[in-house]
């Protein structure tokens, strides 16, 4: 069986210039259309205990029950991040919670502001959607300067949530999203 990067690298499109000149767009939505590819991405996305030393004793610090995954929830990030987060919510047993762009919610929310790669944005979770201590796994599709990932985090910690890990299918290793996570560990299923 081959390596899940290079199941990723074989099926994502390189778009020069998409969505403005300069960027180098890596199109996913080839390697979440096949079955096998998408399936290998979930599991290993849910799975960032077993290859990140940081997140394992982040995980296994106050119970070490068989079977749990070392996360309570599941906050995925708007909108590929979505593709991905219910995925690996279902596979892992627990719930997944959304981290919106601005003006979707429509209750009580914290909110948080950042630049992208190209433009900015702002991004809002509702107050109640997550319980101080629940432990978080935080899922998205792509890490590029690490701005969206910094500013969910950002928002889960604001509501006294513990952020274990974070999940991408890729890491644009170049804009130095990783960095900007710290301490975070980040698990990169794919770093280009
Ligand atoms: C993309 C991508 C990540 C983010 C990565 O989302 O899905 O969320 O940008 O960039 P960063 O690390 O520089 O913040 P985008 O904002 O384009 O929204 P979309 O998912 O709705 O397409
Ligand atoms: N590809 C896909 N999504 C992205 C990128 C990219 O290069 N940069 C920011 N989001």
């Amino acid at each position: 069986e081959a390596p899940v990067d290079e199941v990723i690298a074989a099926l994502a499109v390189d778009v020069p210039d998409f969505p403005t000149p300069g960027v180098l767009f890596r199109d996913l939505t080839p390697v979440f259309a096949d079955g096998p590819a998408f399936r290998r991405i979930v599991e290993g996305l849910a799975s960032p205990a077993l290859e990140d030393p940081r997140a394992a004793a982040v995980a296994h610090a106050d119970d070490g029950v068989p079977g749990d995954p070392g996360f309570d929830v599941v906050v995925g990030v708007e909108a590929r991040g979505f593709l991905l987060a219910a995925a690996v919510a279902l596979h892992a047993g627990v719930g997944v919670v959304p981290v919106r762009k601005a003006g979707k919610l429509p209750r009580e929310r914290v909110a948080a502001d950042y630049a992208l790669e190209y433009g900015t944005a702002s991004i809002e979770m509702h107050t109640d959607s997550l319980h101080p201590g629940q432990r978080v796994l935080l899922v998205d599709d792509v890490l590029a300067t690490g701005g969206t990932l910094a500013a969910s985090v950002a928002l889960v910690e604001e509501l006294g949530a513990v952020v274990t890990a974070v999940s991408v299918v890729v890491e644009l290793a170049a804009l130095g999203g990783r960095d900007r996570l710290a301490p975070h560990a980040v698990h990169a299923l794919w770093t280009t």
